[in-house]
């Protein structure tokens, strides 16, 4: 696996393999890489002859108090990871790289509407933060196809339409949420969490699971729904930030028509906070 630090060392061997006739496939990640990320390296390996990964821990994406300086900064463990799953390039580039004006003065992208809800209100300049390091990198990178984890729901959703919307011949792709044993969906921040508060974590994923049953069982009353999941996930000790059932398509509030909904939810534990989502298909 090479690993290119600057854009000129990433441009050299990127103009290679485009020489080659190589497809190029992107999974960006902020690091500290766990089996989720893992499996999108696997996605984009099906889908591409290269893969490239990033890992930038990206300040303009974090609010202030938020836990950018704390954010777990694991490289040369990430490097071996990828390197074992037959990765062919790490991006980590520094701060200069990515933002050479430096963060204040950097160029910005957003995609007003999708981000106004749910991970967007509670993170007021998240996904601006998002979209503007996400197309920087795919600017430096020029790929092919570029993979988002259904994770972050919202996140891929935002990518997706602004790819679509200023016409970026990038190929947007999607891979499953990868879980713990237990139910919680694997995420960087769970190293944050106690053994009580994981316990407590996966209620998040149990109440999702319920919800969406009693939707597949033909239950209509959404608004009541998620009134019973709030409360549901603030007896099993929750604090709920959101709890969500809209059209998987755009996030709008679901009509008859209807088919594909996505149940998005955000929660704290222990001062840590999670989020998760279900998709659930309608025959
Ligand atoms: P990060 O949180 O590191 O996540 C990188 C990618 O891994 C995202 O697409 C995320 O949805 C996916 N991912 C995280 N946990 C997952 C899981 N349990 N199963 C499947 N996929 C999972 O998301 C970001 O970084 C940043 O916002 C980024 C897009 C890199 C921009 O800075």
């Amino acid at each position: 696996m090479i690993t290119a630090h600057t854009r000129s060392d990433l441009r050299s061997q990127l103009l290679q393999w485009r020489k080659d006739g190589d497809r190029i496939a992107v999974v960006p990640t902020m690091g500290n890489l766990h089996e989720g990320h893992l499996s999108l390296a696997r996605l984009g390996k099906t889908l591409a002859e290269r893969v490239v990964v990033s890992v930038f821990v990206n300040p303009t994406q974090f609010g202030e108090g938020e836990d950018f300086d704390s954010y777990p900064r694991t490289l040369p463990e990430d490097a071996q990871k990828l390197s074992g799953e037959g990765v062919h390039l790490l991006f980590a580039p520094d701060m200069q790289t990515v933002y050479p004006f430096g963060v204040a003065s950097a160029t910005r992208v957003s995609v007003p509407g999708l981000t106004d809800e749910f991970c967007g209100a509670g993170r007021p300049g998240h996904f601006d933060g998002v979209t503007s390091v996400v197309l920087r990198l795919f600017t430096l990178i020029q790929p092919d196809v570029a993979v988002f984890g259904q994770k972050d729901f919202q996140q891929q959703l935002v990518i997706r339409r602004m790819v679509e919307d200023i016409g970026l011949p990038i190929e947007i792709s999607t891979g499953a949420v990868v879980r713990e044993p237990g139910g919680l969906a694997m995420s960087s921040r769970n190293s944050y969490l106690g053994a009580a508060d994981r316990e407590t974590a996966a209620g998040l994923y149990r109440v999702l699971q319920q919800t969406g049953a009693r939707i597949q069982d033909g239950q209509e009353d959404f608004v009541m729904l998620e009134a019973a999941a709030l409360t549901s996930l603030e007896s099993g000790g929750l604090q709920p930030e959101y709890f969500s059932i809209r059209n998987s398509a755009d996030l709008s509030i679901p009509d008859s028509a209807c088919r594909e909904f996505v149940i998005l939810a955000a929660a704290c534990v222990g001062g840590v906070r999670l989020i998760d989502n279900i998709v659930v298909a309608m025959p």
